[in-house]
């Protein structure tokens, strides 16, 4: 299989969180803990983070669950998944945390092993214009059990057109800029911020994932439509 952006995942991830805090002026942290939040609702037993990166969902999942449910973060990225590791070794002993290195298209596990995948600020690196997404939706409902929930937080488009031009304006000045000036890598932050630009509304998204085979789609806006939590019910 094909691996479009694997050498921007390789290349940039000593500064990655960083990089982060900066190009959303800090929000992306509440953000994915209220995706966290969303995937603890039904108090599933096995939940996997799909593009884990640096383990922050996985991280905010162990953190806020008030039982102890087996959390797997799996990525690509080996220098990703070894901060990651990093982070999970620093949490409380009791937290039940692994991080694997597999691809999203064949995922090392059985048939409807998760109540509960979550994805933070990637399912746009695997739908955008990529060749591999119907590979990777099908997936993702292979290993996810029938009822079970995916929840993916990304950015998205705000619906009034007066806050999406200063949202794209702010894609354009601020986040490409800055995150080109910490990461030296313009390749990389040229693509999030054109993909971001162009990305699905949150009804196109929701859309989409009745489309590939969900059985029930909702969203719930963040900051004027800037972003978006959905939840795919298989
Ligand atoms: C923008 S980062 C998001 C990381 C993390 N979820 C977060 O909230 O910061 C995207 C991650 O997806 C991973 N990734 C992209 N495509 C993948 C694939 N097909 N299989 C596994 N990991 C993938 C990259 O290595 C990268 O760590």
């Amino acid at each position: 299989m094909s691996r479009p952006l694997y050498h921007i995942f390789t290349k940039i991830p000593d500064r990655y969180d960083l990089i982060n805090r900066v190009i959303t002026l800090g929000m992306d942290a509440g953000w994915r803990k209220q995706a966290a939040l969303v995937c603890l609702q039904d108090r599933p037993g096995r939940i996997l983070d799909i593009c884990c990166g640096t383990g922050d969902l996985s991280v905010a999942i162990a953190r806020l669950a008030d039982y102890r449910p087996e959390i797997t973060g799996v990525d690509y990225s080996q220098p990703m998944l070894e901060i990651a590791t990093a982070k999970a070794g620093a949490l409380n002993p009791g937290s039940n945390i692994r991080f694997i290195n597999a691809d999203v298209g064949r995922l090392p596990f059985s048939d409807g092993y998760f109540d509960c995948i979550g994805i933070s600020f990637a399912f746009r690196n695997l739908t955008y214009r990529n060749p591999n997404t119907q590979n990777y939706l099908d997936e993702i409902l292979r290993v996810l059990r029938p009822g079970g929930r995916f929840v993916i937080v990304e950015s998205s488009q705000p619906k009034s057109a007066v806050i999406r031009f200063f949202h794209h304006l702010y894609l354009r000045a601020w986040v490409f800029p800055s995150a080109y000036l910490l990461s030296g890598n313009k390749s990389a932050y040229c693509y999030l911020a054109q993909s971001a630009l162009h990305y699905y509304s949150a009804e196109e998204l929701q859309g989409f994932l009745i489309k590939s085979g969900f059985k029930q789609a909702a969203a719930k806006r963040l900051f004027f439509g800037a972003a978006a939590i959905h939840t795919g019910v298989k």
